[in-house]
């Protein structure tokens, strides 16, 4: 059995990748230790059959250079502490990595092997060991036109994003919720008598979003009753972080670095729980039938779901609500744009931490288990 160890197993990505282990048996295929930055010593988890033990220092390099493979969830200020010191001290094993740091690296690969199988596959054969985790607007995005990409048919592709709280973190995601009781809390008077008015409410809650009761501290800003219109940091581009991510991952996946397919549009948080929802408008190089483009999307994958472009069904099921915890990556709203015929717009969503965190690299690793 390979040795595994699974450092950020706690966080809110990594519980997400233990459960998805735990439901698909995958300890026990492996003999797993637990990393910890603050309990070694203390007794591991169980999530198979075997007991792991005892907690390990997630800063023992001589204790992490002992496994075959490193998982880690631990974020990006962790992996540049430990990674370039534990391969520099001549560690060759994989390295499974959720977070950006290395994403860019000419020495990994970005994984999502319904998209890219064949990458990995060859990267595997030619000696890579380090694999990440694309950026979560990324991976659902591929999911959803993966059929479109696999026969180059995308000229360019402008996603406009809806991203839910869980992408900032488990704090943000409470205090979304914090921020919804806030608001209610401050009008529940009114909203209980029916011969209120409607925009005296409306000004109550208004007033009370600007004013300082409202609980903000993570966001910095409003999300609950507003947006925000600016993901991760600032760049030279003028675009943000997470909108210049769109273009550079996506093609570094689909391995098109050299003649890269424009992927360039805005990225805004709005007050969805953990399942990111993307507006896209996509140029096709050539004028097909939609029924043609809904069978190259289908067929793609077996997590893709095209909806029919109906309102009763968009409604029902091209929702976060209705996506969250599962794989499911539904698209629709696809119709021909009065730009022409080669325009067409869809609408995709998908649970932010399964497909869009964790699941991908559950996958890694059971390709490199078998
Ligand atoms: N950057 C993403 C977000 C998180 O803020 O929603 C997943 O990569």
């Amino acid at each position: 059995q390979k040795k595994v160890g699974f450092v950020g197993w706690r966080g809110m990505v990594g519980s997400v990748l233990m459960q998805r282990m735990q439901e698909q048996n995958d300890f026990e295929h492996i003999a797993a230790t637990f990393f910890t930055t603050s309990q070694a010593g203390q007794p591991a988890p169980q999530f198979g059959q075997t007991d792991a033990g005892q907690l390990e220092d997630a800063f023992d390099f001589n204790s992490l250079a002992q496994q075959d493979i490193i998982v880690t969830c631990q974020g990006g200020d962790y992996t540049k502490q430990v990674y370039q010191d534990l391969r520099e001290q001549g560690w060759n094993g994989y390295w499974i990595d959720a977070a950006s740091a290395l994403r860019m690296n000419d020495d990994a690969v970005i994984v999502l092997d319904p998209v890219n199988r064949t990458h990995i596959d060859n990267a595997i054969d030619s000696g890579t060991k380090t694999f990440v985790g694309g950026n979560c607007t990324v991976s659902l995005m591929l999911l959803a036109l993966g059929g479109l990409f696999a026969k180059d048919l995308v000229e360019w592709v402008s996603p406009m994003t809806y991203q839910a709280a869980s992408g900032s973190g488990a704090k943000h995601m409470r205090e979304l919720i914090s921020q919804m009781g806030a608001i209610h809390t401050s009008v529940t008077e009114s909203l209980e008598d029916p011969a209120s008015a409607i925009l005296d409410i409306d000004r109550q809650v208004a007033d009370f979003i600007r004013s300082e009761d409202y609980p903000c501290d993570q966001f910095g800003v409003p999300l609950a009753g507003s947006l925000i219109p600016y993901i991760d940091s600032q760049m030279p581009s003028g675009q943000s972080r997470e909108e210049y991510k769109a273009g550079a991952e996506a093609n570094k996946i689909l391995q098109r670095m050299d003649t890269p397919v424009p992927i360039d549009g805005l990225c805004v948080r709005v007050g969805a729980m953990r399942s990111h929802s993307q507006a896209l408008t996509i140029k096709l190089k050539e004028d097909l039938p939609l029924d043609e483009i809904e069978d190259l999307l289908e067929s793609h994958n077996e997590w893709v779901k095209v909806i029919a472009n109906d309102r009763e069904q968009s409604m029902r099921e091209l929702t976060p609500a209705s996506v969250t915890g599962s794989l499911s990556i539904p698209i629709g709203r696809i119709r021909k744009l009065a730009m022409g015929p080669q325009y067409i717009s869809a609408f995709t969503v998908g649970d932010q931490l399964l497909w869009g965190a964790a699941e991908p690299l559950r996958r890694m690793l059971t390709i490199l288990l078998s």
